[in-house]
């Protein structure tokens, strides 16, 4: 499979942006991106294979050297800490981590709870704030959590601000911008290389214009 590259994308959000990158880098991809539920999908015209997966585990399929490239958010990598080469800021899917929760509240001073999804993120966070936080880890609609008083805070991406705003939350401090990028398995640059160079130059390209 040596002529075979192996890309990890996001599936959700992220993915249509990722795909018309990869289609502005003179990539022909087939009408099978556009809608449908394979989670593998050989390109074998441009050398390429796709798996779809979750975008909180695209490292992990990347790491384990079954996907040797693949497209992440920052606060994926900075959550996972996984063992892979960032290679290239892609500026696509840009929004923020922040800490938002109810208006004009302070948090509780004896037991202060943050719930989030990237609990290694919010722990980081606060203690380098000097503060003391219990994290609970929740896996999605993370706003429910003030609302209903699991939570003091959350930490969580904002990218629009609606779910805030609709949700009667504001954002009491950013913690770090967020876009996504084109990771690799060291051990597939080292054999890859040659066609994972051609990949980054030729999305560098679009990018370099975004
Ligand atoms: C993300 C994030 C926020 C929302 C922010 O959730 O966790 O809830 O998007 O976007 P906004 O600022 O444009 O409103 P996502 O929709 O990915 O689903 P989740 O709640 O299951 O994590």
């Amino acid at each position: 499979m040596t002529n075979v590259l192996t890309i990890a994308m996001p599936k959700g959000r992220i993915f249509e942006e990722a795909v018309e990158l990869l289609r502005q880098a003179g990539y022909k991809l087939p009408p099978e991106f556009d809608d449908n539920r394979k989670l593998i999908i050989e390109v074998p015209e441009e050398g390429l294979r796709f798996i779809l997966a979750k975008p909180m585990d695209v490292a992990t399929y990347v790491e384990h050297g079954v996907a040797d490239v693949g497209i992440a958010g920052k606060d994926v990598l900075l959550e996972e800490e996984r063992d892979v080469y960032e290679l290239l800021d892609l500026k696509i899917s840009s929004c923020y981590l922040a800490v938002a929760g109810l208006p004009n509240t302070k948090m509780n001073e004896v037991a202060p709870r943050v719930a989030t999804k990237y609990p290694n993120v919010a722990e980081a966070y606060f203690r380098e704030q000097g503060e003391q936080v219990e994290i609970i880890k929740l896996n999605g609609s993370i706003e429910l959590a003030p609302l209903i008083g699991l939570s003091d805070r959350i930490v969580d991406i904002v990218s629009t601000g609606r779910t805030l705003k609709e949700n009667g939350l504001v954002e009491y401090e950013r913690i770090q911008d967020v876009t996504s990028r084109l990771i690799v398995n060291p051990v597939s640059y080292r054999i890859k290389d040659r066609k994972i160079d051609e990949l980054v130059e030729r999305l560098h390209e679009v990018v370099e214009v975004l």
